[in-house]
């Protein structure tokens, strides 16, 4: 998730882009740039960084006036965050710039043709592809915005590009699929923007543009395409929201927002990761095959959110690896002088990449002489850069501290992992590996159900709001999922919530049942096996004990009906999936909590984003 922002007007076009920069910096913030097109050049600045280090750049070295000119910036994908990475990026020769949210799917093979060419790319990105192709149609005579239509017809994944010409002053095109784009409609000048925060400074009059279209702005006109040049419509609106509640795309609070993004950020996370025939293509991961196929054992470490994302991966690994894999917390691992060696993968997962326990954690394994695998979604932190590979999480930047987004994909990327070492170690057939990836294809829209039907659980928590205990039980990948949901209301609601496997109750937790606690109950999907059951067996034990049960299970189970005071319908998945639909409602419901106790659930009390001291 990048931010984006074009303009073409009478103003200096480098102080609007930047400015929507700035208010944008939200969406990702590791590099950033301009490009401006003056006197039949296009002149560029970009920094690794925050804005402030372009803003230097651009005092120190000033461009030319200009009034058109596109921006950017950066939550890397491909490619660490530093100078030539960062956008735009400038065609071979010098006549396009280009800035792209999104991932280009089929990069490598395009790169490729353009190599056979002589046309090398700079920078590790698949953006500078787009902007070489696009580059090249111009250069070889096509208008900008043909050339544009041309190039995007030739991409595959979710892309945003904006792009300018040297030698078309005074228009910006720009196209989308996948990514958000809006154009900002002024008095003799217009806008474009990854969201409307890039703009609402200047106008409010926005236009939404749709899948795979192509927008070409003048200081007095839009104009929509579809990508084959046929005029297209594009939704007119007026913006109402003030700059807060844009960066928020309207969401009350950025952990809303991310909750919400989640069928986005698992579509992303899964993006270019698998060929058409459900094999998996980890090539970011960068151990030889011969070194990950002599693991005899996983040891899976991380703190919070990031070691229950790890517990749920464990019944995935073993069950599709067979290799023996345990889950740390990492400020216990360092500790407890671990029996770590060569024949260990130390697999790291942290969201920030920058805590301290995990840090130090994967210090002490390396000295072991184990491997490190990093599963992190802030690329080029810390943790990644001293990993030995690394499994990025394109989740975009999360702010709020609670972690949502982080931790379904944290999910997603372990899942990734382990049917790559079951692919390459052929513990699983191919059409096996296959018919689960087909699965996890499904799961964005699987996630996008539980969010429609979110309603039922927003209305529990007025009903709970009072409650001063909360417990949660889960059987085998449930089990994480209850842990997480306890974790998410203490973080949020400030109150007591507990996380049990509910094999467990019955070896004391039973105790503390009571009349009326609200207890959520994760229930695995029907099968062959006893875990569902067993589970049904357990809600009935504490319903007769006066809990109050609100039970999470597919939509169609019938039998948990009867002991269920509230039944929260789930899509049907495979057991070993469950987590990525069941774990949704509870962080609607500690969002929604917590914001009835009127709670800044952003900025929880005592917490911090990242702890980056042990
Ligand atoms: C999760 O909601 C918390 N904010 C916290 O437990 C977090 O998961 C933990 O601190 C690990 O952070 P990391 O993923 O950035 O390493």
């Amino acid at each position: 998730m990048c931010g984006i922002v074009g303009y073409v007007g009478t103003q200096s076009a480098q102080n609007v882009v930047v400015d929507g920069l700035r208010r944008l910096e939200y969406r990702g913030y590791d590099s950033a740039g301009v490009a401006l097109v003056a006197q039949g050049q296009v002149a560029s600045a970009k920094k690794e960084g925050k804005l402030a280090n372009l803003e230097a750049e651009l005092a120190a070295h000033p461009l030319p006036e200009s009034g058109t000119g596109i921006g950017h910036t950066r939550w890397a994908t491909h490619g660490a965050p530093n100078d030539v990475n960062a956008h735009p990026h400038v065609s071979r020769s010098g006549r396009v710039a280009l800035v792209h949210n999104g991932i280009i799917e089929n990069f490598a093979a395009l790169r490729t043709e353009l190599e056979a060419e002589g046309i090398t790319a700079l920078s590790e990105t698949d953006t500078e592809v787009a902007a070489q192709l696009l580059g090249r149609e111009v250069d070889n005579g096509a208008d900008i915005a043909e050339a544009m239509r041309t190039v995007c017809r030739r991409l595959e994944g979710a892309f945003t590009l904006v792009a300018v010409d040297a030698q078309a002053p005074g228009r910006v095109v720009a196209a989308r699929r996948n990514s958000p784009l809006v154009v900002g409609v002024g008095e003799g000048e217009n806008f474009l923007g990854s969201d409307v925060a890039a703009f609402i400074e200047h106008t409010r009059e926005a236009v939404e543009l749709g899948q795979d279209q192509m927008v070409e702005i003048t200081a007095d006109s839009w104009t929509v395409t579809d990508f084959d040049g046929n005029p297209a419509d594009a939704t007119p609106y007026h913006v109402d929201w003030d700059l807060s509640a844009a960066q928020k795309d309207g969401f009350d609070w950025f952990m809303r927002k991310e909750i919400h993004e989640q069928p986005r950020a698992l579509a992303d996370t899964l993006l270019g990761r698998h060929a058409e025939d459900g094999s998996l293509t980890l090539d970011e991961i960068r151990m030889p095959v011969s070194e990950l196929r002599s693991i005899q054992r996983i040891v899976i470490i991380g703190c919070g959110t990031a070691h229950y994302a790890g517990m749920v991966a464990k019944y995935a690994i073993e069950h599709w690896t067979r290799i023996p894999c345990e889950v740390e917390l990492a400020s216990e691992f360092r500790y407890r002088d671990p029996i770590v060696g060569p024949q260990t993968l130390v697999v790291a997962i942290s969201q920030s990449g920058e805590t301290a326990d995990t840090l130090m954690a994967i210090r002490y394994a390396q000295e072991q002489g184990s491997k490190v695998l990093a599963i992190c979604n802030t690329n080029g932190s810390t943790i990644p850069r001293e990993s030995d590979a690394v499994i990025y999480t394109h989740a975009g930047p999360e702010i709020g501290v609670a972690s949502t987004k982080g931790f379904l994909t944290q999910v997603l990327a372990c899942y990734l992992l382990g049917l790559y070492l079951a692919q390459i170690k052929n513990t699983k057939f191919g059409d096996e590996i296959a018919a689960v990836v087909a699965e996890l294809e499904t799961m964005p829209a699987k996630v996008q159900e539980v969010l429609d039907a979110q309603q039922r659980v927003l209305d529990l928590a007025a009903a709970f709001a009072d409650n001063p205990s909360v417990l949660f039980l889960g059987r085998h990948a449930g089990y994480p999922v209850a842990l997480e949901g306890a974790l998410k209301l203490k973080e949020l609601a400030y109150i007591h919530a507990e996380g049990f496997a509910a094999g467990e109750l019955k070896h004391g937790p039973i105790a503390v049942i009571d009349k009326d606690l609200p207890v959520f109950v994760v229930v695995p999907p029907r099968g062959r096996d006893m875990l569902h059951d067993k589970t049904v067996s357990n809600i009935q034990e504490i319903r007769a004990r006066g809990a109050q049960t609100i039970v999470l299970a597919e939509a169609d189970d019938d039998t948990v009906a009867p002991y269920a005071d509230v039944l929260i319908g789930l899509p049907k998945v495979s057991t070993l999936l469950q987590p990525l639909v069941a774990t949704v409602p509870l962080q609607l419901f500690a969002c929604e909590l917590a914001t009835v106790k009127g709670h800044d659930v952003d900025q929880p009390r005592n917490l911090a984003k990242s702890v980056t001291v042990e």
